[in-house]
């Protein structure tokens, strides 16, 4: 067998510590299938003392990670640190100025630096590779890129915070509300003390983003995506979801349209016999709809050691192996200019909840706001009656543009009769 391919490790925490783990447990097959052992040599973290779950006496500890990519001896850098900024890419980028193909888990980098660390990997010519950036053990990177190579991909849309989901999911569940599960997922260690990355729908769209370059063949593009969370989600509209057919999922939807690229995190309503509909806990899903291939679904953890270890170690035996593909599938400079669509131009159908007063006249007010604007109406819901009370209305639109929905929602809004802000929630079709 061949020599072995000497690797460094940035980051021992979760995912770095069940890297490491993978690569001692599978040492064999990983080898055979590389072609060659996959051997750590050199390791970077910040605590020298910590217990990692793995041995890591014998290995060349560097305390600043960015000396790594200057260690002679190392073929390849595993960058597992995290963050778009700082150690991350300061790795990263003098790993490919030395000439050293990077591995790395890290979305917010790949996200927000993504396009202008493809062009430096292309210019010195080595891989970048990135497959546990995205849906952790699910290998959509893969299948976009290469399984699904030959297809226009017309739309794609995914589960891909396991938080979130598994947050919705209890909330549905159990009819409790969103602060009192996160509380909860936050003691069971299923949610980050600071949540705010997740629930607020920046890590879904860090994902989405890298997806939707991936799908559309364009230069990855982070500000573009339209991004909400799911801190607005309550156990009445996920009732009144289930009433209407419908489960709330936080989904990352990106979409060809005539105009453009349309790229979006937000909650949606999906019908219940959807099959993302029924993705439940912290699992993660992606839907690919290729013109040759039809629609293609992949399902699976998203987060933790072992399945982000999985992808991870894919990575590495390609290197292993010799096989390269560009970062985003084609070369920088054969990337498509596809506009990216504002979330305004948007069409499709919402989901509206408003708290009114129950009294004559209330109703005829909020349709004549729906009409001024264009929006028609398909139906509608009134639960219980209480005179002079408030009282949940809740309306189904037909499709319509979203900034025709945000007209009529501002003059809504402002009727003396709706007694807080309108809950807006887009229908996304299966
Ligand atoms: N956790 C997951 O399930 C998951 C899934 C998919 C992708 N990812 C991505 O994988 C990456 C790592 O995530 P993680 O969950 O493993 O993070 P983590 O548990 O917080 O581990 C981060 C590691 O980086 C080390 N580190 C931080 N700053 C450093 C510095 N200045 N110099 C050297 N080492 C430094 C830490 O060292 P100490 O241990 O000494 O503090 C720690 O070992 C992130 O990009 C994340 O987005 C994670």
């Amino acid at each position: 067998m061949t020599r072995p391919l000497s690797i460094g490790v940035a980051g021992l925490g979760t995912v770095g510590a069940g890297v490491l783990r993978l690569l001692r447990d599978n040492a064999e097959l990983v080898a055979a299938r590389a072609g060659r052992p996959i051997a750590v040599t050199a390791v970077s973290a910040r605590d020298r003392t910590r217990d990692r779950g793995v041995p890591t006496s014998g290995l060349r500890w560097y305390d600043d990670p960015v000396a790594l990519a200057f260690d002679p001896a190392l073929d390849v850098v595993v960058e597992l640190i995290g963050g778009a900024e700082g150690p991350a890419r300061e790795l990263v980028q003098a790993a490919l100025a030395a000439g050293k193909p990077v591995v790395t888990a890290n979305k917010a980098l790949m996200a927000v630096h993504g396009a202008a660390l493809a062009q430096q990997a292309d210019k010195a010519g080595v891989t970048l590779a990135f497959e546990a950036a995205v849906a952790g053990g699910i290998p959509v990177i893969k299948t976009l890129r290469e399984g699904l190579a030959g297809n226009r991909i017309d739309r794609i849309a995914g589960i891909l915070n396991g938080t979130c989901n598994y947050i919705l999911t209890v909330m549905r569940e159990r009819g409790r509300e969103f602060a009192d599960v996160l509380a909860e997922a936050q003691r069971l260690g299923y949610a980050e003390s600071d949540p705010s990355f997740d629930v607020d729908g920046i890590d879904a769209a860090h994902k989405l983003a890298i997806l939707a370059a991936l799908a559309f063949n364009r230069p990855v593009d982070f500000a573009a995506v339209h991004i909400e969370g799911i801190r607005a989600v309550s156990a009445l509209d996920i009732a009144f979801a289930n009433e209407l057919g419908y489960r709330i999922k936080l989904l990352g939807i990106a979409r060809r349209t005539e105009a453009g690229i349309e790229s979006r995190v937000h909650p949606c309503m999906v019908p219940q016999a959807a099959p993302i509909a029924r993705v439940d806990g912290v699992l993660n899903a992606v839907v690919a709809e290729g013109d040759f291939v039809g629609r293609v679904m992949l399902e699976g953890r998203g987060a933790g050691a072992g399945p982000t270890a999985s992808a991870v170690a894919a990575d590495l035996i390609d290197l292993g192996r010799g096989r390269a593909t560009p970062v985003w599938g084609a070369a920088s400079a054969m990337l498509a200019n596809l506009p990216a669509v504002p979330m305004s131009a948007h069409v499709g159908a919402y989901y509206l909840r408003l708290m009114v007063v129950d009294r004559p006249g209330v109703i005829a007010d909020v349709t004549a706001a729906l009409r001024d604007a264009g929006v028609s109406m398909e139906s509608m819901l009134q639960r219980g009656r209480a005179p002079g009370e408030a009282v949940p209305v809740v309306l189904v639109t037909h499709e319509t543009n979203e900034a025709a929905m945000h007209r009529a929602l501002d003059q809504i809004a402002a009727l003396d009769a709706v007694l807080e802000a309108p809950t807006l929630i887009r229908i996304e079709p299966a």
